[in-house]
């Protein structure tokens, strides 16, 4: 199915459909819900730096890092809406990048055995991959994402005009995800991002709308057909093993962590898949020129005992993704132990 068919405005999926709200204003939304009928969650910094736009509405605030993101929140704000008379037909906000949004969307499915909820993301990584999907929840201790639902949001309104305040570093973590779906997906936008910059996309609205929407468009041409993850679905994993290994242990932002497991990932991809090594070091290149990492110290066996709870590992074996050439990625179920092999491999040549 072409690309193009995925950029309609609705897209439906086994357990609901996605209102798709591109190129919009957040202030459009109160033309369909009133603020009687919903709670905003953001977080402290998002609350400050556009008090303005919440002022007049119910408005819940967690901390702005990723150690927000466990069940001691998931309460809090539980509690919360009880304290606001938030009831079954209340719908959540979530309004922030990725931590945000997967909280959100893990309280709406659980609150009340589940409330309507949309997402409003304000970072460019949540815009491109983390509030798009239905996948939501929460960390356990090291543990990345371990409780955690499926569940589609009733919206995302897209509006860019949020990141004019997001600092360097975070476009940059964005940017991992985007050079995630060129790798496994897109030739012509591997190319396309190889000759450009951060600060191309920053300044040119046009094509900074044109990316977020194709990489949505990835995302969704992968995820209608496999909501659950039993088969292309987990394609999106590609350098996610080894990033869910290191990111909470190391505390790298999860675009640093996917940078680096991606750098791994095509390693490992020589090996098994026959990858020229020639893709590698573009893709070294390339994670340098949109300032991103791709070396890391490492100790492979701390990394490791992450891994062994990791939710893909089954009896010994790993689906792991590795790519064939740029453009096509493949599901490979390999031998635990061979990760093992790859991360002291990474971890000797640091
Ligand atoms: N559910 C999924 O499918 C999925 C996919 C990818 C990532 N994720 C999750 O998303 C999280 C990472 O998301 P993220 O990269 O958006 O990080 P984040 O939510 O931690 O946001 C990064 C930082 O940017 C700040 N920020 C957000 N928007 C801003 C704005 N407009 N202006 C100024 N500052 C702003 C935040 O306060 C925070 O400090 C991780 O927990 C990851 O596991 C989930
Ligand atoms: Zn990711």
């Amino acid at each position: 199915m072409s690309l193009y068919y995925y950029m309609q405005q609705s897209v439906k999926f086994p357990s609901g459909t996605v209102k798709y709200i591109f190129q919009s204003n957040f202030e459009e939304l109160w033309k369909t819900y009133d603020k009687q009928h919903t709670v905003i969650i953001t977080n402290d910094h998002i609350a400050r730096q556009y008090a303005h736009l919440f002022k007049a509405h119910k408005t819940l605030v967690i901390p702005p890092v990723e150690s927000s993101k466990d069940m001691r929140t998931i309460e809090t704000l539980a509690k919360e809406l009880m304290q606001l008379e938030a009831t079954r037909k209340t719908t959540l906000i979530g309004v922030g990048g990725g931590v945000v949004t997967d909280i959100v969307g893990f309280l709406g499915a659980i609150y009340m055995r589940g409330v309507s909820f949309g997402f409003v993301p304000t970072t460019l990584l949540g815009m491109v991959d983390a509030a798009v999907g239905g996948k939501n929840g929460v960390n356990m201790g090291l543990n990345k994402n371990i409780l955690g639902t499926i569940k589609q949001p009733e919206f995302i309104l897209y509006d860019t005009r949020f990141l004019q305040t997001l600092p360097n570093n975070e476009w940059s973590n964005g940017f991992a995800e985007i050079i995630k779906y060129a790798l496994i997906f897109d030739p012509a936008l591997f190319e396309e991002l190889s000759s450009n910059t951060i600060s191309h996309y920053k300044q040119n609205k046009a094509a900074l709308i044109a990316l977020i929407e194709k990489c949505v468009a990835w995302k969704n041409s992968v995820v209608t057909g496999d909501e659950h993850e039993r088969s292309r679905r987990k394609l999106l994993n590609f350098g996610h093993t080894a990033a869910h290994a290191i990111e909470n242990v190391y505390e790298l932002p999860h675009g640093k962590a996917v940078a680096i497991g991606m750098v791994i990932a095509c390693m490992l991809s020589e090996h098994v898949a026959g990858l020229n090594p020639e893709v590698s070091r573009r893709l070294k290149t390339l994670l340098q020129q949109y300032h991103l990492p791709v070396r890391l110290n490492i100790d492979a066996q701390k990394a490791m005992d992450i891994l062994r709870m990791d939710k893909k590992r089954m009896d010994g074996m790993i689906d792991f993704i590795v790519l064939e050439r740029i453009g096509q990625a493949a599901i490979h179920s390999l031998p635990f132990t061979i990760i093992e092999k790859a991360l002291t491999v990474y971890e000797g040549n640091n």
